[in-house]
């Protein structure tokens, strides 16, 4: 049998350790296995490179994807996705790996239901918020990069007694700013999926300074306001009566460097299960983990909400007094 292998969409620290896994799981089983560069754009373009067990040595440390990553609008055209199945025939490839996030999976679907051919998703973002998998590559490490950036900037916001709004990735979920929030005992965690009202923030701030912090950080999801934004809202509503106001957004740090254990680990395993799925027949679906079992979910599920760790907020305005 012959495997592809993509990465599209935003990468993901980790994507690498997947795809060493499922090289090295497949062609130890006697399979071949092809990578497709830029995801979805390789597709189209053709753009195919042999991937054997020696070309994925040494990458199990290194962040980002060796296959390179595209987010592809041509894909939702069924002309070029058209293009893309010749490719794949004339290839002679039998079983695609796409890893990414739901708007990969949506182009996944669509493939194994054109092309006929068994198409298996890995679940890769560092937003975690794929629906029917408790985790996706990635977020371990975005965690870890953005823990060590918010411990740093409360050092700084101590030393000068100010304010700081710290924005984080997510895209329009909370997950990343919950725990990164929870982690550094940040004093305030905004959200979208919680109406919190910025009105309410002034207040927050005068009750925290009142009982002698130094500092006031506030962990802010890019999807409930930017961080300028809030900056802005705040000097207007209380200029520096609280200490200085100032903005940090974390952007692209989050997404890059050493993977950590996590996401090496969890890579390695969902790369085997994925693997595996392909050769016992699955034809759709993505690899999906819950309480410590891995196994095959619907690529319809990946679209489904995923809920936030509400516990995980509430605990944090517990014992940020
Ligand atoms: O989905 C991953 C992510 O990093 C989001 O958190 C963020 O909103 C988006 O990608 C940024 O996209 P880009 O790298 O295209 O700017």
């Amino acid at each position: 049998m012959k495997l592809g292998i993509l990465c599209s969409g935003g990468d993901a620290p980790g994507m690498n350790p997947v795809i060493r896994s499922i090289v090295r799981c497949a062609n130890s089983l006697g399979h071949e296995t092809v990578g497709i560069r830029r995801g979805y754009r390789g597709l189209i373009e053709g753009d195919f490179v042999p991937l054997s067990s020696r070309e994925v040595g040494g990458i199990l440390d290194r962040g980002g994807t060796i296959l390179l990553s595209s987010r592809e609008e041509r894909f939702k055209s069924l002309e070029f996705r058209e293009r893309a199945y010749e490719n794949l025939k004339r290839e002679r490839i039998d079983a695609l790996i796409v890893l990414g996030g739901e708007g990969t999976f949506r182009g996944a679907e669509l493939m194994a239901e054109e092309a006929g051919i068994s198409v298996i998703g890995v679940p890769c973002t560092i937003d975690n918020d794929v629906g029917g998998t408790q985790y996706c590559i990635g977020y371990d490490t975005a965690l870890r990069n953005a823990v060590e950036a918010i411990d740093r900037i409360r050092d700084t916001a101590s030393s000068h007694e100010r304010v700081f709004v710290v924005e984080v990735m997510g895209r329009n979920r909370g997950f990343i700013a919950v725990e990164a929030g929870l982690a550094t005992g940040a004093e305030l965690i905004l959200v979208p999926e919680e109406d919190f009202p910025k009105e309410k923030i002034p207040e927050e701030i005068k009750k925290a300074k009142g009982i002698g912090k130094l500092h006031f950080i506030i962990v802010v999801a890019e999807g409930y306001c930017s961080a300028q934004e809030l900056k802005e809202f705040l000097l207007e509503q209380v200029g520096d009566r609280y200490g200085e106001v100032r903005a940090t957004v974390l952007g692209h740090l989050q997404r890059g460097g050493i993977p950590t254990h996590t996401d090496r680990i969890m890579g390695m395993k969902f790369g085997e299960v994925a693997v595996e799925a392909v050769l016992s027949g699955e034809k759709a679906g993505f690899v999906a983990y819950d309480r410590g079992r891995f196994y095959i979910e619907d690529f319809k599920k990946a679209q489904e909400f995923k809920e936030l760790d509400w516990e995980a907020l509430r605990l944090s305005r517990r014992l940020n007094l």
